[in-house]
């Protein structure tokens, strides 16, 4: 029996482990009468041995449904108030020319955080006007890209960049349109590298310290500057809705302060992205209805409070959008067992991946779910930790799980929910190539990004 010290409080024994929690899968993943896993009407046997493992295997209805579910939610949401509002998908989850292109047909605008994910976002065709350029350190080629193409918003983030961007625009005889990124000082309940709001970190113009009035004043000056109205993103993985909604008064507070004292109107306002979504059975994520249901209301409520016009709202999912969408395919290699304090058993199972497709076990100790993925299995459940084949201990793909007992060499795993943040944070840590990603729907699959290889890698080294 599993010593309760051990195995996380939330994890529980399946009754059988071939089962699929359905928060976990993407909605086309099932298994068929033999017990192996598919997606968009394709085993995984044939995705492996089409395209080798690792590989990020994306399902396609899945990813576009929710992109379509936040465009919709958020558009009936909001209709009575300002018309609608308007879903920034966060390219930094994961973005490819393919993913893009899926963006543009399902009507979501784009935020970029670099020229890289403007540029993908442009080739998918995704009209400039409908992209937001984020980023604390805008490099000047960034800005210029983003001038160039004629983005929709440049979202400014410190003092500097204010007099960059308007210099920048004025050299160019165009006026730019801009938001500005605020820390409104809320301590998001999430991992403190991805909360984003208090005052202590990188991002924005504090509210409390008085810059973010200063800065407003800064752009309200400079002609060359088209003021649209004022950003907050508190962080992610987010499930309580108590932080948006402080947020979003604190936002709206100061967008009444802009609009009394210097007389203008402020059209828009960006509430940011953050939402959270299921790694483990103990993750219960709020669906796009909800979310947008309970913004709109504080949104109308605050708005009412300050005696204000509804600004037009945007926000700006990644993860919610992409993560669910999308498992990882392993195949194990090595396993073996260790006797832990207590007389419990942890099984080890070697894939063939690791901390380079995947860094957000160690990086922010995630939790993620796995199963067996090739077949079934009539076997119990052993508790097991997922790991790679780097060379550190802290390569840990799955912390905890309970894996088939006879989880054995050639078993393809798939880890689910690896859409957002995974390929994106991927890297060649051991000089080892990173995964394809393949889309697959209706028994078809295309592949979205390539699998590096050795002469790719050989190809950045001077030799
Ligand atoms: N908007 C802004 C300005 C952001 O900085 C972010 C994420 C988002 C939207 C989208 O947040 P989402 O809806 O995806 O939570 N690498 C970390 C997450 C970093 C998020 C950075 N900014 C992770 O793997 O958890």
């Amino acid at each position: 029996m599993a010593n309760i010290a051990v195995v996380p409080a939330w994890l529980t024994p399946p009754a059988d482990v071939n089962e699929l929690l359905p928060q976990l899968w993407a909605r086309t993943v099932g298994r068929d009468e033999a017990g192996t896993l598919h997606v968009g009407g394709t085993a995984v046997g044939d995705l492996a041995r089409t395209y080798g493992t690792p590989l990020y295997v994306v399902d396609e209805l899945d990813f576009r449904s929710r992109a379509v579910a936040f465009r919709d939610a958020f558009a009936d949401a909001f209709a009575d108030l300002c018309g609608g509002a308007d879903v920034y998908y966060a390219s930094k989850a994961f973005i490819a020319t393919g993913i893009a292109r899926w963006i543009a047909e399902d009507g979501l605008h784009l935020d970029a955080a670099s020229a890289g994910e403007l540029d993908l976002g442009l080739r998918g065709g995704i009209l400039p006007g409908r992209i937001a350029l984020h980023g604390n350190n805008k490099s000047r080629a960034e800005i210029s890209a983003a001038l160039e193409a004629g983005v929709g918003r440049i979202v400014l983030d410190s003092l500097a960049e204010i007099d960059l961007v308007a210099e920048m625009a004025r050299e160019r005889g165009v006026v730019a349109p801009v938001m500005l990124r605020i820390t409104v000082g809320v301590e998001a309940h999430t991992h403190s590298y991805i909360a984003t709001a208090h005052e202590d970190q990188k991002f924005g113009l504090s509210l409390a310290s008085g810059r973010a009035e200063a800065a407003v004043a800064k752009i309200l000056a400079r002609p060359e500057l088209h003021l649209l109205g004022l950003h907050s993103h508190i962080g992610s993985q987010i499930f309580d809705m108590g932080g948006f909604e402080v947020s979003a008064r604190r936002l709206l507070e100061l967008h009444q302060k802009v609009e009394r004292d210097h007389g203008v109107e402020l059209p828009e306002i960006d509430l940011g992205g953050g939402y959270g979504v299921a790694y483990t059975s103990e993750d219960k994520p709020l669906q796009p209805v909800e979310i947008a249901g309970r913004l709109a209301e504080i949104v109308a409520r605050e708005c009412l409070v300050q005696g204000i016009a509804v600004p037009r709202v945007s926000v700006e999912p990644g993860r919610a959008i992409a993560a669910p969408s999308t498992f990882t395919l392993y195949e194990v290699g090595t396993t073996k067992e260790v006797e832990l304090e207590g007389g419990t058993r942890r099984r080890y199972v070697s894939v063939d991946g690791g901390m380079s497709d995947n860094i957000r076990t160690a990086l922010y100790d995630a939790d993620y779910s796995a199963t067996v993925a090739s077949r079934a299995s009539t076997a119990t459940g052993v508790l097991s930790r997922v790991v790679g084949k780097h060379c550190e201990s802290g390569d840990v793909v799955v912390r905890d799980e309970f894996l088939p007992e006879d989880t054995t060499a050639g078993d393809l795993l798939a880890v689910p929910g690896t859409g957002a943040y995974c390929r994106s944070m991927a890297s060649n840590y051991n000089q080892v190539p990173r995964p394809a990603v393949v889309a697959v729907r209706d028994g078809a699959a295309k592949v979205l990004v390539r699998r590096e290889t050795p002469e790719d890698l050989l190809a950045l080294d001077a030799g």
